[in-house]
């Protein structure tokens, strides 16, 4: 595990869906660095969220393998899939997903309850100190239909984060929010990036969003074209 460089490596993958057999990937290669920031751009239907639920065990290859911290996922069984991408893996969605009928804290102690056996009294420090970082522990008693979008989000990305898992995945997390409050959370994650190490794949297809990272990879019709880094001198 310790000194490969490596968090993540997809090695051929393709992805083939029912009778109509759409080939939603083909032949897809990716490497991840540790502590890198890699955003994932295409139009609309070129596979990226395929790809993203395929690196974060949602869905599973039809061919090639993931390998993930050191592990093949396509050797394990699909329990310990899922016990890997519970405490190894936090998802950010497009349309926040948080649980209405729970309250902001409660919201983000989940992946805890789920995953570590704290103390209640643990499971808040660090709850409340995940809110403080994404600029929302003015608001642990709210739910979720109280907020904004974007309040909404930034509880989201503190959900996907408070168990300090090895990858943070986002799916356009900007997609549904106005330019203001668009902006404010890709300032958080760079900032997730640059000060916690927090590596990150991020899918989006806007500009703006796509240059924030430290690489850019542009998909079309479910292939990798080109990767380029957009931060000179990193490293
Ligand atoms: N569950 C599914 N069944 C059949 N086709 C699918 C399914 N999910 C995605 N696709 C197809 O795979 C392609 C890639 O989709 P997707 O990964 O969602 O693209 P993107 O996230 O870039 O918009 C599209 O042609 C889409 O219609
Ligand atoms: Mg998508």
């Amino acid at each position: 595990m310790s000194g490969n460089e490596n968090l993540l490596e997809l090695r051929d993958v393709a992805k083939t869906y029912g009778e109509h057999q759409v080939q939603a990937l083909k032949h897809v290669n990716l490497v991840v660095r540790k502590g890198s920031f890699a955003c994932l751009m295409g139009q609309s239907g070129c596979g990226k969220s395929t790809l993203l639920n395929i690196i974060a065990g949602l869905d599973t290859p039809s061919s090639g393998s993931v390998v993930f911290d050191g592990i093949d996922m396509s050797a394990l069984k699909d329990e310990e899939v899922t016990r890997i991408r519970g405490e190894k893996i936090g998802f950010v969605f497009q349309f926040f997903n948080l649980l209405s009928t729970l309250t902001v804290e409660e919201n983000v102690s989940l992946p805890l309850e789920l995953t570590t056996n704290l103390s209640h009294k643990a499971r808040r420090a660090k709850v409340l100190e995940m809110l403080e970082r994404v600029g929302m522990q003015n608001r642990i008693d709210f739910f979720p239909a109280q907020l904004s979008g974007g309040e909404m989000q930034r509880v989201a990305i503190a959900r996907a984060l408070v168990h300090s898992p090895r990858l943070l995945v986002a799916d356009e997390p900007t997609g549904n929010l106005d330019s203001a409050n668009g902006t404010m959370v890709l300032d958080l994650l760079k900032e997730l990036n640059s000060d916690l190490g927090q590596t990150i794949v991020m899918a989006t297809h806007s500009q703006e969003a796509g240059s924030c990272g430290d690489s850019m990879i542009l998909m079309k019709d479910g292939a990798i074209v080109s990767q380029t880094s957009t931060r000179a001198g990193s490293d």
